[in-house]
């Protein structure tokens, strides 16, 4: 068996290592079913090194805004009785381009929003679109909108 091989067998430390993330956020992580280990004789966790795909994979994913629950979702779909091949992967990561490019829109509305407010500093609740960015309310008119109702 050599490093590459996909079914080699690394301790936690090693692995965590090699995945640039704690120990804990592995046990975090296996916990969510997001990761598997199988154990020693000695009830010590042993990862298949197949499994660093998977955590390179819920650290991107993170990093795009899925949540972990999103991430889990995604991660059911790879196959089960086969190490995930490229193209599976890709399969996966194609969800995100719509994701990627909602973000890059809403970055380009703050940005535009932004271009207003340098040299403001007022954050006023009635006019400034970064301090009251997701006022939905704000859409029905001014003031508070969700006060007591007086008969
Ligand atoms: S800081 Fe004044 S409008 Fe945003």
């Amino acid at each position: 068996m050599t490093t590459h091989d996909p079914g080699a067998m690394l301790s936690i430390g090693d692995f965590a290592a090699r995945a640039g993330v704690t120990t804990s956020a592995l046990r975090y992580y296996e916990s969510l079913d997001l990761i598997r280990s199988v154990r020693t004789a000695g009830n010590q966790r042993r990862y298949r090194r197949a499994e660093l795909r998977r955590v390179a994979f819920i650290r991107a994913a993170q990093t795009v805004g899925l949540s972990l629950d999103e991430i889990k979702a995604a991660l059911d779909r790879l196959p089960e009785r086969r190490v995930p091949d490229r193209a599976d992967w890709q399969r996966l990561s194609a969800d995100w381009r719509r994701r990627i490019e909602d973000r890059i829109a809403r970055l380009r509305d703050l940005q535009e929003d932004l271009d207003g407010c340098i040299g403001c500093g007022c954050l006023s609740i009635d006019r400034c679109a970064i301090y009251n960015r997701e006022d939905a309310l704000g859409e029905e008119g001014a003031g508070p909108r969700l006060g007591f109702q007086t008969p």
